[in-house]
């Protein structure tokens, strides 16, 4: 039986997909796939064996991928499959943002009944953690991908005026899709939803902050390093903004006035953690059967129907490759080919088995 190596628990819903064809294991010495959740995999040893990696969730920057695609190692994601969850946690973040929830309820959790009931000390305090309502209010959203669309479909629900803005933005929403400038300027609520990378971290810093409406509420669901947390605490010290609900506690911003953390929770619902594994698995079975690649991170998607006697998947550099010269001298009876910045996927179907080796080509996998 094939061996899947799982670094982190994974919902055992994964058994249905893997059937008695894969063994998923705590350690192996030749795993055919990785199957992962926050692991962080910089600098781990990967074992010679694996062919491609699966992140049950979105983000992927606890993966080396621009490295493992180098070496023609596969990595999915699973974009959508934990969407609902985040969007959840979103909505019940504008109430956090909004009224004293949070300080109202740690405040009640001291109250004793004494001179003066409980009761008594609930009717004078009550006035210390009042707040406002998001009926009217602008919701700006940044980042439009599965959790941006579902959050700006709820909060127009929740009778709130939705903007957004994304550079990659294409499809539909119910957010009015405004410039980055826009949405800084009109929005009561900002909540982001961008991935980890070199142009996202510390985003939200002094010079974007002063460009936001006065008294605007911040959300964080994305990840922690994409906001300056001393940027952020100073211009909460001078009422510039007057919340940050994030769910990336740090000694920095534990404990203060009008920062709400929560424990990493967007995604932690027994539902997002059984449909991200189910989804991961199906892309790794169907990665290493059939050559399909769906949902990769460092790879474009490519995918053959019908049986061949021999199948190919050539995965190539293509700053130094194109798929014609690669396919130049072959014979081939279908083929589908993609190319996504400088990685480039040809799947193949022959009648006769072939060599593919030119310059330029990372890995070539047969099935
Ligand atoms: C994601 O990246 O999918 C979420 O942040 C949850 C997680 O890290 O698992």
């Amino acid at each position: 039986m094939k061996e899947i190596l799982k670094l982190n628990e994974i919902s055992p819903l994964v058994k249905n997909v893997f059937l008695d064809k894969y063994d998923m294991v705590a350690e192996s010495a030749n795993p055919e796939a990785i199957i992962l959740r926050s692991f962080k995999m910089h600098g781990y040893t990967l074992p010679q064996s694996v062919k491609c990696i699966g992140r049950a969730g979105a983000g992927t920057n606890n993966i080396p991928c621009e490295e493992y695609g180098d070496n023609g190692i596969v990595v999915f994601n699973t974009p959508g499959a934990n969407a609902n969850a985040v969007k959840e946690l979103v909505v019940s973040a504008l109430f956090l943002a909004s009224r004293g929830i949070c300080e109202g309820n740690a405040w009640a959790n001291t109250l004793v009944d004494g001179e003066k009931t409980i009761a008594e000390q609930v009717e004078k305090g009550k006035k210390n953690f009042g707040g406002n309502e998001i009926l009217g209010k602008t919701l700006g959203i940044f980042g439009l991908g599965a959790i941006g669309r579902k959050v700006a479909a709820a909060a127009k629900d929740l009778g709130m005026k939705v903007v957004g803005y994304d550079p990659f933005y294409n499809g539909e929403c119910e957010a009015e899709i405004v410039s980055q400038e826009e949405l800084y300027k009109v929005s009561d609520y900002i909540t982001f939803h961008v991935p980890l990378l070199d142009t996202t971290r510390g985003m939200v810093n002094a010079s974007t902050i002063a460009t936001m409406k006065d008294g605007v509420k911040i959300l964080n669901f994305s990840r922690g390093e994409i906001v300056n947390n001393a940027d952020i605490l100073s211009a909460i010290k001078q009422g510039k903004v007057a919340k940050y609900v994030n769910d990336f506690p740090c000694a920095e911003l534990i404990n203060q006035k009008n920062v709400v953390c929560l424990p990493h929770l967007g995604a932690s619902t027994e539902e997002a953690e059984d449909n991200c594994a189910v989804m991961v698995a199906e892309q790794i079975v169907d990665f290493i059967e059939n050559g399909n690649i769906k949902n990769s991170v460092n790879y474009p998607n490519v995918s053959l129907d019908g049986k061949f006697n021999y199948k190919a998947l050539i995965l190539f550099n293509a700053d130094k490759i194109s798929a014609s010269d690669i396919l130049d001298d072959k014979e081939y009876e279908a083929v589908s080919s993609a190319v996504r910045k400088n990685k480039g996927a040809i799947l193949v179907g022959m009648e006769k088995d072939t060599d593919f080796n030119k310059e330029g080509i990372l890995k070539v996998y047969k099935f």
